[in-house]
């Protein structure tokens, strides 16, 4: 039966032709479908169920919160006691003291608030050249304009049209490259750097030894915004709330989402430094016309809470950290085979396994044909560009978990080797 359903990212005809995996239950690190076949969530969804499924109190605390007030417009000067609390929780967190918090409803918000925040700062500090965003090559920064504009995965931007203009890009990998493309515009028209401190979606790269200081570094010089793309990596998943924090890198700005809730509610924010809140804070600044109607959802607040209540009762941050190298090396296990080239991670519990690339070149569908014989031996991993197998279970995985997600994955590989 041929169902309404437009999925998201998705080849519908190919969808149609295949059918859907059609998901009902889930408990811990383990969803079910329909017919009563379970798998191994290996991806936390899509990165974002750090404290696994099945976690009742996060649903009575937004049914709580529903039953007394689902949530209201926070334009203007309204708020709700829930979401005064989480600010000020996240603030806490935040990888720069004394943040300011601005919360959306999902990554993609929270990119496009954070594009238009650092340009809006520099119209403020009477610098109204500094336009010019800067995105690295294999970025991704969700699917909004402005992340369709930093999408440094070429697919992901292609069959639109003209996207926001000022955009350059610049090597992954390479901070001398961004301080030459910053020098070769002027530093003075350009807002900022949009920086995942590990690339996710295009392809699980790590960062390089000291890539991440040094970029900071560069942006310090210039006085370019460094705007830190948290959405996978904060709220636990790399061993610290942040890799922000971890690294010291004191971003301007940090966007988030994801792991704030777990995925159980949607939700996003922006975490905006000192330096950057002051001048829309300030008498003066006047109203920033920014905004969506569930910014700071009431219930969806009562639900990020509850999941930070859990993350910080349970170590969920320190548990990832202290399991990254145990990890690793389990999914290291796989390097000997005939269709793996490398095996990406390190940073707490993000990983990817790369098969050889001339066999990708080859044959672009052999990681979707992977990932599904992954699927099938009762696995989900997350097929990339470029051929390679995103893992990022929830932080609660357990050895035996582990040791179920490696034998899954060698027996996809097998059945396409
Ligand atoms: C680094 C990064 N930024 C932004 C986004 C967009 O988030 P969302 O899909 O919640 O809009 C994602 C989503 O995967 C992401 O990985």
């Amino acid at each position: 039966m041929s169902s309404s359903y437009w999925h998201p990212f998705a080849d519908m005809a190919a969808v149609v032709a295949g059918g859907e995996l059609v998901l009902e239950r889930g408990d811990g690190c383990s969803v079910w479908d329909v017919d009563g076949k379970r798998y191994l969530d290996a991806t936390a969804s899509l990165w974002y169920c750090n404290v696994g499924w099945g976690r009742s109190e996060i649903g009575d605390a937004a049914a709580a919160q529903m039953a007394r007030l689902p949530t209201y417009s926070n334009f203007g000067d309204i708020v709700m006691p829930v979401t005064l609390e989480l600010a000020e929780r996240v603030a806490d967190l935040a990888p720069v003291p004394g943040s300011k918090v601005f919360l959306t409803s999902g990554g993609s918000d929270s990119i496009d608030t954070a594009t238009k925040m650092a340009r809006r700062y520099w119209q403020l500090l009477d610098e109204p050249d500094r336009t010019i965003l800067v995105r690295r090559e294999k970025a991704y920064h969700g699917m909004h304009t402005a992340g369709t504009s930093l999408a440094g995965i070429p697919a992901n931007a292609a069959g639109h049209g003209a996207l926001i203009q000022d955009v350059i890009e610049v090597p992954w990998d390479d901070p001398d490259s961004l301080r030459a493309a910053i020098e070769d515009v002027g530093a003075e028209r350009v807002a900022a750097f949009f920086c995942e401190p590990v690339i996710g979606a295009g392809g699980v790269f790590p960062p390089p030894d000291g890539y991440l200081e040094a970029v900071r570094a560069v942006c310090r010089d210039t006085g370019v915004l460094f705007v830190a793309d948290e959405v996978i990596t904060g709220f636990g998943r790399c061993g610290d709330w942040f890799v922000s924090t971890r690294f010291r890198l004191e971003p301007d700005i940090v966007t988030c989402a994801k792991g704030i809730t777990s995925g159980y509610l949607p939700l996003g924010a922006v975490l905006a430094s000192p330096r950057v809140a002051e001048p829309f804070w300030a008498d003066g600044g006047g109203m920033w016309r920014h905004g969506y109607t569930y910014s700071g959802h009431a219930a969806v607040a009562a639900v990020a809470l509850v999941n930070i209540d859990i993350l910080e009762r349970e170590e969920l941050p320190g548990r990832a950290k202290a399991m990254e190298g145990s990890f690793l090396d389990a999914l290291k296990s796989l390097a000997d085979h005939d269709l793996v080239e490398d095996v990406r991670g390190g940073l707490g519990l993000l990983a990817a396994i790369q098969l050889r690339t001339d066999l990708v070149d080859a044959d672009p569908a052999i990681g979707a044909r992977v990932g599904a014989a992954t699927r099938g031996a009762g696995v989900l991993v997350r097929p990339l560009v470029g051929g390679a197998l995103a893992v990022s279970p929830p932080l609660t995985i357990q050895d035996s978990e582990i040791e179920e997600l490696v034998a899954g994955l060698r027996t996809g590989l097998d059945a396409v080797a």
